[in-house]
């Protein structure tokens, strides 16, 4: 089996506070869980406590780490000099202050159908003297142009020193292959000079792109995750229910599905059978994304929604709330 992130992040925790495992209470019956490996849902940082402060800083995953998630996420994009900043667009007007910038107006240009400012036209320097930006409507902007994009390697730092995993995913590598700047090289190098290239390594790459994957798999050990939407979306009139890349072909490269929690669950909140199948297969299922200021449409509630996931088996969640994605497992296992 080559998964184990959720071993590792357990392991590298218990090792930094000391703590060994211990038997639960006599009277208290533990809690069944039916992720992959019976151990209790994982909490994964959705670009750090972003629902808090500016996604992809220094400052919300530390936040998040405070706040107990397990595994911290960052979404990684390409400098012009080859650097994976951490951000989820290559273009940077939402998360940044980059129209605030006179000395960047004539670098904005059109790519495909969006005029913007590329990560991959400014070298890291450049992007270092930007600030985060809150990026979803509704949210504080108190925190607005105080932070800096951060690297990933800073994040591997972060993470390490407070012995919580990572999931980073690797954004549109194809359009960076086409643009001349393929992510591959960098990623593996940086993976192997910190030993996170093995199967039982902290880490799980995530990829919206197959044969992205697929290439990755031929290089490293790391565990993998393929990440899937609803194929109507590209597709009107599909069955909701079928995936961008089926479950039985993923295998092959795979060692875990990162679907979209509508594949889940229906729109009534009834289970699809999707974590079953999964899990039948040998995938870790880890879905996305869980906000306590978006309710889903069958009206269920932030802890509705998160309980009924929990109880069908996710491996890990993502959630822009991580404090409330730990608070509400915890009570599961308490009861
Ligand atoms: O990577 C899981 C989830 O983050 C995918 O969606 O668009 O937020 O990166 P996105
Ligand atoms: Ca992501």
């Amino acid at each position: 089996m080559r998964y184990s992130i959720q071993a590792a992040a357990i392991g590298a925790a218990m090792a930094l506070t000391g703590l060994t495992a211990c038997a639960p209470p006599a009277e208290q019956a533990p809690h069944l869980w039916q992720t992959l490996t019976g151990a209790p849902t994982q909490v994964i940082a959705h670009r750090g406590a972003n629902g808090e402060l500016p996604e992809h800083t220094l400052e919300a995953y530390t936040l998040a780490i405070e706040q107990g998630a397990d595994i911290i996420e960052p979404d990684l994009v390409l400098t012009s000099d080859g650097v994976f900043v951490v951000r989820h667009d290559r273009y940077l007007s939402d998360s940044t202050d980059i129209a605030d910038h006179p000395e960047f107006a004539d670098r904005r240009r059109i790519v495909g159908d969006r005029e913007d400012w590329w990560t991959d036209d400014f070298t890291l320097a450049e992007i270092r003297t930007l600030r985060a930006r809150q990026v979803r409507e509704g949210r504080s902007t108190e925190f607005d142009g105080l932070y800096l994009i951060p690297t990933f390697e800073e994040v591997l730092d972060l993470a390490a020193a407070h012995g919580v995993a990572t999931e980073p995913e690797v954004k549109s590598p194809s359009q960076l292959i086409a643009a001349g700047l393929d992510p591959l090289p960098e990623l593996v190098r940086i993976l192997r000079q910190r030993g996170l290239d093995t199967a039982d390594a902290p880490i799980a790459i995530q990829c919206f792109e197959p044969d992205f994957l697929a290439r990755l798999n031929g290089e490293i050990d790391s565990p993998l995750l393929m990440l899937v939407f609803q194929m109507q979306e590209l597709e009107p009139g599909l069955d909701p229910l079928i995936p961008t890349v089926a479950l039985e072909d993923m295998v092959a490269f795979a060692d875990g599905v990162g679907p979209y929690k509508a594949l889940l669950v229906d729109e009534d909140g009834q289970d699809t059978g999707f974590i079953a199948r999964a899990h039948a297969l040998g995938l870790f299922v880890h879905p996305w994304t869980f906000r306590d200021d978006d309710p889903v449409g069958d009206g269920a509630d932030i802890e509705t929604e998160l309980r009924r996931i929990y109880d069908l088996g996710a491996d890990a969640v993502f959630t822009d709330f991580p404090a409330t994605a730990v608070r509400v497992r915890d009570a599961m296992a308490a009861e």
